[in-house]
């Protein structure tokens, strides 16, 4: 299959007045590398710049005031071309070619006709209304255009022409001019820098695209921040026969942007799925409000780029550490249920499981192959993904062990064998699509020789037709010889097909999440009574003394104020008073050197565990007094604490995202966290919810659920642990990050503990 794609789909029409001229010359037209899809695009995918990020006004329009957008009766182009190939002249051609059902309007100075239609000078010459222009002028006309767009009463425009805010300089001041124009006439845009939109709906049958491919009518609304994708995206729906609503390339999201759309398409009746590609977010908090409130209905399933993190940065808490530069997203898109995929490929392989079939009760999966090695490698596949095998019924076992070959294999995955021919699978899908232990299925055919492929397929079809379709079941097809699989038919009966068991099955995973998510309870945030007065004394005191660190005893009297259980401590600063705090804190105790300055006390043997003896305690004070004594600002001496016994060390955190605000932490926690990196990231406030789903999604959760016989951990008291430093979060924007670490919980609420803590504040204390 090939694949078109724009490494430089800009539209440079930057020179003269002479448009008509310059619409035609080489630089727009659509003669493009041509790459394989999706691996040469993948790698490409990387070269495109991120568009600028732009907040806008969106919240003063009302909803439907897209409708002038997406649902034109009359369009005029502005910037018509005759000359093939070339931008204005392809998106012309593609409006009438797939069948506008308005009125098209050419306009440029230089031509009488185009298209076989007339052309008009300007916009202010068409004698009819019209609701939406689609301006493709080289970027200094733009605005004027824009004016008379206005004075004509147009209701939408999209901006093709570029040379805007993505080249800085004097294009920034270019398209604030175009936001101030477009607010002033009360019309929306759709760019500057795209390229361009497109509604399927038969009664609007718009492609205001410049693109060669016209995806076929369906339920999936796509938006694009990069416009270079545009073509591929269309071509790529075609040939997979994955029918669209709508599409968008928003360009520079001058005025209508992502969150825009998205709330349009929540609206829309013709979208059941909404897919996005991504490169930055103008707004997370709009986006967060409303994909929560839609998910549950229409799944939203996001490509983001830029996963990777841009390297360590300067900030001294676990928390801030961990927080690579993605895991706002992460959380984001987990908080609001939205569907995140790694690639362009998975958006489509998703999307398409997700328009075809229904979503399963559950994530017990079964997989039938006739062939072993893909049978393993989609089992691999599911449980990696944390789907579960499904455990077969008695009744099944009995089934495919009476009629299956006695050589095939009758545990999950089944494996029909080679030689297993249409009656095999048959049986086999019969048997699992039976059974009330699977939710879905995938399976797998690598065609045989031997094998009628053809009867195979009818076999697949005819089982899941028996079942009325109640179970989602993903195809696998491989090494099937191209024009000869017959995979068309389970393409006609809706039947996704994959050529790899992985991509199967991570669509299978997509399915499970959507069902998740549907089931998911609406949750809110929960606001515990505390002590804010004690609180704030402590804060506002560190910030008088112009500190950045709450530390030590002190830190752990701000989490007790919120009324989190912490260690006792007790300051001293003599061998004394040392041994008096050590009996009235019983044995076993804990010594921590007492500095201001030192960020993580065991890197620097400033913590002693398990003292237990006044001996033991004597000899870990004088070796501490002795090594601090020795540092720049002396000693200042150690606190002792209460030991906690047994339980689990967790750490709980908090940072402030320069674009999610803060995020909130969740992860196994102790000494070693930055090594074991099992944590969890949502962005505050948090539910109950969220902190549920936070617990359980880290790696090391079965160690909180009782693991090889050790006691499972009092999680109710994790949880409220993790609201109430949420509120405390809420109440002292003050706060630059925190790490509670480790809040060690144990088996119930009263002997859980935090043993340690360290709170920064901003420096700017104009908050
Ligand atoms: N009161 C206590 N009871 C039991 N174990 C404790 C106690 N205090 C500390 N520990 C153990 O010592 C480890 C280090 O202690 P602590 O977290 O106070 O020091 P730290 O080096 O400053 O920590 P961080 O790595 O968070 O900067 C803890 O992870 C825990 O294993
Ligand atoms: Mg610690």
């Amino acid at each position: 299959m090939l694949c078109w794609f724009f490494p430089h789909v800009s539209v440079r029409l930057d020179t003269t007045n002479q448009f008509a001229d310059e619409l035609s010359g080489s630089e727009f037209s659509l003669k493009m590398p041509v790459f394989r899809f999706p691996l040469a695009n993948r790698v490409l995918f990387s070269y495109i710049p991120g568009a600028l990020e732009t907040r806008n006004m969106e919240d003063m329009h009302m909803n439907n005031s897209l409708d002038g957008i997406f649902r034109p009766k009359s369009i005029a182009v502005i910037g018509a071309s005759s000359k093939k190939g070339s931008i204005g002249n392809t998106i012309l051609h593609n409006l009438i070619e797939h069948h506008f059902n308005g009125t098209v309007f050419p306009v440029n100075p230089k031509a009488r006709v185009i298209h076989s239609i007339k052309c008009y000078s300007t916009i202010l010459d068409v004698p009819d209304a019209v609701d939406l222009a689609v301006v493709v002028v080289p970027s200094d006309f733009v605005a004027p255009t824009l004016e008379q767009c206005g004075a004509k009463g147009v209701k939408g425009v999209v901006v093709i022409s570029s040379g805007f805010k993505e080249i800085g300089g004097e294009g920034i001041a270019k398209e604030a001019e175009l936001v101030e124009i477009v607010r002033k006439y009360n019309m929306r845009m759709i760019g500057p820098n795209c390229f361009g939109i497109l509604n399927t709906a038969s009664d609007i049958s718009m492609n205001a695209t410049f693109s060669r491919s016209q995806p076929p009518k369906g339920k999936v609304a796509f938006m694009s921040q990069s416009g270079a994708l545009g073509e591929a995206i269309l071509g790529y729906a075609d040939e997979l026969n994955l029918g669209f609503s709508m599409f968008a390339s928003v360009g520079n999201k001058a005025d209508v942007s992502g969150n825009a759309l998205l709330r349009y398409w929540r609206d829309d009746p013709q979208t059941e799925v909404v897919l996005l590609y991504l490169e930055s977010f103008g707004n997370p908090r709009e986006f967060t409000r409303i994909a929560r409130g839609m998910t549950r209905k229409k799944p939203v399933v996001a490509v983001k780029a830029g996963r990777t993190d841009a390297g360590a940065r300067a900030v001294s808490s676990h928390t801030g550490v961990l927080a690579g530069i993605d895991v706002g997203t992460d959380a984001l898109f987990e908080q609001c249920g939205v569907l995140r995929v790694s690639s362009v490929d998975e958006l489509f392989d998703t999307a398409v499981a997700l328009t075809n079939q229904p979503l399963p009760r559950g994530d017990r999966i079964a997989i039938i192959t006739n062939a072993g090695g893909p049978g393993i490698l989609a089992t691999d596949a599911v449980v990696g993904l944390g789907l579960r095998m499904a455990k077969f019924e008695d009744k099944t076992l009995k089934l495919l062990k009476e009629n299956l070959s006695a050589v095939a294999s009758i545990n999950n995955p089944v494996d029909v064998i080679a030689a297993g021919g249409p009656d095999s699978f048959r049986i086999a899908m019969d048997a699992v699509l039976s059974d009330d232990n699977v939710d879905a299925v995938i399976v797998i055919f690598v065609p045989p020789v031997v094998v009628d492929h053809h009867a195979v397929i009818s076999g697949i079809v005819e089982m899941i037709e028996k079942h009325k379709n109640d179970k989602p079941v993903l195809g696998c097809f491989m090494a099937v010889p191209s024009g000869v699989s017959g995979s068309e038919e389970m393409v006609k009966h809706k039947i996704p097909i994959y050529t790899f068991p992985e991509s199967a099955a991570k669509a299978m995973a997509s399915l499970v999440r959507c069902r998740k998510r549907k089931d998911t309870p609406e949750s809110e945030t929960v606001t515990f009574e505390v002590d804010n007065d004690r609180a704030s004394t402590i804060v506002d005191q560190a910030v008088e003394q112009k500190r950045t660190t709450i530390l030590g005893p002190e830190a752990l009297e701000l989490l007790n104020a919120y009324g989190i259980n912490i260690a006792k401590s007790i300051k001293t600063t003599t061998l004394k008073d040392v041994k008096k705090a050590a009996s009235e804190l019983g044995f076993p105790v804990v010594m921590k050197i007492n500095d201001p300055d030192v960020l993580h006390k065991t890197d620097v043997g400033g913590v002693a565990t398990d003292l237990r003896t006044e001996t033991e305690v004597a000899e870990a004070f004088t070796a501490m007094e002795q090594q601090f004594s020795e540092s720049n600002d002396g000693f200042a001496g150690v606190f002792l604490q209460e030991m906690v016994h047994g339980g689990v060390e967790t750490i709980i955190g908090m940072y402030q995202d320069p674009s999610f605000g803060p995020l909130i932490m969740f992860g196994l926690g102790g000494v070693y966290v930055e090594v074991m990196k099992d944590v969890a990231f949502r962005i505050h406030p948090v539910t109950e919810y969220n902190v549920k789903e936070m617990i359980e999604s880290i790696k090391g959760y079965p160690l909180l659920t009782g693991f090889r016989g050790g006691a499972a951990v009092d999680l109710k008291c994790l949880q409220e642990t993790i609201l109430r430093l949420s509120q405390l979060v809420s109440d002292f924007p003050q706060l630059e990050s925190f790490d509670v670490n480790p809040f060690i919980v144990t088996a119930d609420h009263e002997s859980s503990r935090a043993v340690d803590a360290r709170f920064v504040l901003k420096c700017d204390d104009s908050t």
